[in-house]
């Protein structure tokens, strides 16, 4: 090999070599396999402080920070391994103690043969320039979100790690790119949008939903877009497990209010039959120890007469229950009218008073002018009266009892899941007290028929099923509100209409003096029950002609030779109904007067429980009186 400059020659070469060594301004040094320095240059001699011969052939370790001594020996490995470490970022140790920031590369020592004999190092010190670039750098790999710097012409000039994972590029690959095609940003201002929805597209060809939030940076003259990339991703799929977990919350409850309400539909159902027939036989009951108790009196026989009052007193009671029960199942007959709530309150409240005693407080705020609903207001009357006896049972040591009233509107969001519940306007009652609550498991079947928490005797269960019953056959609604020690709210929603409310005649008296007697044509198709009204009517000084169907009925009538006062039929019968029977006789006897028995009228009058609000009604069971009274309005008419 022949050199340049005066050197040539195996010899010289090798002086050359120390020579470049000797005079290089990089720190050189070289580091045996037990970490003892070999060689060391004056630009090391410089940089650490050392003169070469107080370091030659002692511990490189001096130099090195004590918690990175380790790195020193793995370092060596990978070394061996055939890495290459290029301006590795360190510190190292200074002679008189202080710091020194260099970048260091490492290169395998070898004899001629290649066996490893340690390693050599150049050391550069590291400049202020550099350190403020590397904590920059650091800076942005702290970030916990993506970030790229973009320079005018819209190419990426740095980013961080989390920029190369989100994008799928490593950061040669980022560096240089034209930053639109990484980023789809929405079509708005950007000075509008701090952080505006936007996609990424990754190098794989997928995208991730993020949020872009910019700013601009000037670096010596130069303007750097810095450009913060949040990935969504997660947020993204936990706003939509959350939606979807609204979803089902909603969906589970929705269904639960359905089979709550099939459930009480059925039980409905169910009690509604046996109170029907219920009903005749009470009928029979009661008017039958009538006539024992009038005939033992009239013979003097005041034991049986007492007696039968006994009987007559039960089959009352038997009577009130199947009226709740029927109401239950809405099958009550019902004479609804558009009427003010706020007076149906006020009429009750002396009465409410009375029966919760003194040491419940009663307080009733109404909402003045509220519209009118379509209700009985026996009906709701017995709705208040149900829930304030329920309250003041819930509160045997006294408290608050509130009644309130306010009209609302119902948006579909708040009818969705129940399934009695329409969007519309709706005047809403809602009574409060501060007694007991109700566990979950109360107010799941608080409206069924026969459930009651109350000892045996004290309660029959039927209270809130006839409440129930009420305001759903009136297109209502109801909820309870409660938890155990927070008292309970009774909220009940009923349509409004627009009709005014209807001023109520009271009932015209009968006036004794003035009785007609007449003829009666009877239709009953419970065989007991006939028998009963042929002797209460004959008694009374009626004539009686008497039928088992509407066919036998119409026969009967267009065979009688004189007058028919009056038609009493019943509302339900096997091949004609009441009220078909009622229009065909009154072809026959144009203006005689038509009364209706039933224990219901549900299914033929009207749907939803109304009974045409001009037809006259008796209803079953009723007693001796009831129904002479109500034949004698019908002769009077
Ligand atoms: N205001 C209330 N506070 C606490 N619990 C109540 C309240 N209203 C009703 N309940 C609970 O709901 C159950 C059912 O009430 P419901 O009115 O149907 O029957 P009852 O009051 O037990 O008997 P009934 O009313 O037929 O005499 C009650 O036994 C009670 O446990
Ligand atoms: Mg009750």
């Amino acid at each position: 090999m022949v050199g340049t400059h005066g050197y040539a020659g195996s010899a010289r070469s090798d002086q050359l070599l120390r020579d470049v060594v000797h005079s290089a301004d990089d720190a050189i040094f070289a580091v045996g396999r037990d970490f003892t320095v070999l060689a060391w240059n004056p630009a090391a001699e410089a940089l650490f402080g050392y003169p070469a011969g107080d370091i030659v052939g002692h511990s490189v370790d001096v130099i090195i920070p004590p918690d990175r001594l380790a790195d020193q020996r793995e370092m060596l490995e990978l070394i061996e391994a055939g890495a290459r470490l290029e301006r590795f970022r360190t510190r190292r140790r200074h002679a008189d103690g202080h710091w020194i920031p260099v970048a260091l590369s490492m290169s395998p020592l070898r004899t001629p043969d290649g066996t490893l004999t340690g390693y050599t190092v150049i050391a550069r010190p590291v400049s202020a320039r550099e350190r403020l670039e590397s904590s920059f750098q650091a800076l942005l790999e702290a970030a916990p979100d993506a970030f790229v710097g973009v320079g005018d012409d819209g190419r990426i000039v740095l980013s961080n790690t989390q920029a190369e994972k989100l994008f799928g590029l490593a950061r040669h690959g980022l560096v240089g790119k034209d930053v639109a095609k990484l980023l789809s940003l929405p079509a708005v201002e950007p000075a509008a949008a701090p952080a505006a929805a936007a996609v990424a597209h990754r190098y794989d060809g997928s995208t991730v939903p993020v949020e872009v939030s910019e700013s601009i940076l000037l670096i010596d003259e130069n303007r750097i877009r810095c450009v913060m990339i949040r990935d969504l991703t997660e947020r993204v799929r936990a706003q939509e497990r959350l939606l979807l977990m609204q979803a089902e919350a909603e969906r589970a409850h929705v269904e639960a209010q359905l089979q709550r309400t099939q459930r009480l539909e059925g039980l409905g159902q169910l009690a509604g039959g046996v109170a029907h027939d219920f009903n005749n036989l009470i009928a029979v009951i009661s008017n039958y120890a009538t006539f024992i108790a009038e005939a033992a009196a009239a013979d003097g026989l005041d034991e049986i007469a007492g007696d039968a009052a006994q009987i007559t007193r039960a089959a009352q009671r038997g009577a009130d229950l199947t009226h709740q029960l029927l109401a239950f199942a809405r099958r009550e007959v019902v004479r609804p009218r558009p009427l003010d709530l706020n007076e149906v309150v006020t009429g009750i409240e002396q009465m409410l008073r009375r029966s919760i005693g003194e040491h419940i407080t009663l307080s009733v705020r109404l909402e003045p002018d509220l519209p009118s609903v379509t209700a009985d207001p026996g009906q709701l009357d017995q709705v208040l009266v149900n829930l304030a006896v329920n309250a003041r049972d819930a509160m045997p040591r006294g408290g608050d009892l509130t009644i309130e009233t306010s009209p609302i509107e119902v948006d579909l969001a708040y009818a969705s899941g129940r399934p009695h519940l329409h969007p519309g306007h709706y005047v809403r009652l809602r009574v409060s007290d501060t007694g007991t609550g109700m566990p979950p498991e109360v107010i799941e079947r608080a409206f069924e028929p026969f459930y009651t928490t109350k000892p045996a005797g004290k309660g029959t269960g039927l209270g809130l099923a006839t409440v129930y019953g009420i305001v759903t056959a009136a297109g209502g609604d109801l909820n309870i509100y409660s938890e155990p020690g927070m008292g309970t709210t009774f909220t009940i929603l009923l349509p409004t209409t627009d009709a005014e409310p209807a001023v109520l005649e009271p009932p015209a008296e009968p006036d004794p003096a003035g009785r007609r007697r007449g003829t009666i044509l009877a239709v009953e198709d419970e065989p007991a029950l006939r028998d009963v009204l042929r002797r209460i009517l004959t008694t009374a000084g009626h004539q009686v002609l008497i039928a088992a169907d509407g066919p036998a009925a119409l026969a009967l009538a267009a065979g009688h030779p004189g007058r028919i006062d009056v038609l009493l039929t019943d509302v339900v019968m096997p091949h004609m109904l009441g009220k078909d029977l009622a229009a065909r006789f009154a072809e026959i006897f144009p203006g005689a007067g038509v009364l209706f028995m039933s224990g219901y009228a549900r299914p033929v009058l009207a749907s939803q429980g109304t009974l045409d609000p001009d037809a006259t009604l008796v209803e079953k069971p009723f007693s001796k009186a009831q129904l002479l009274t109500a034949v004698q309005q019908c002769l009077d008419r």
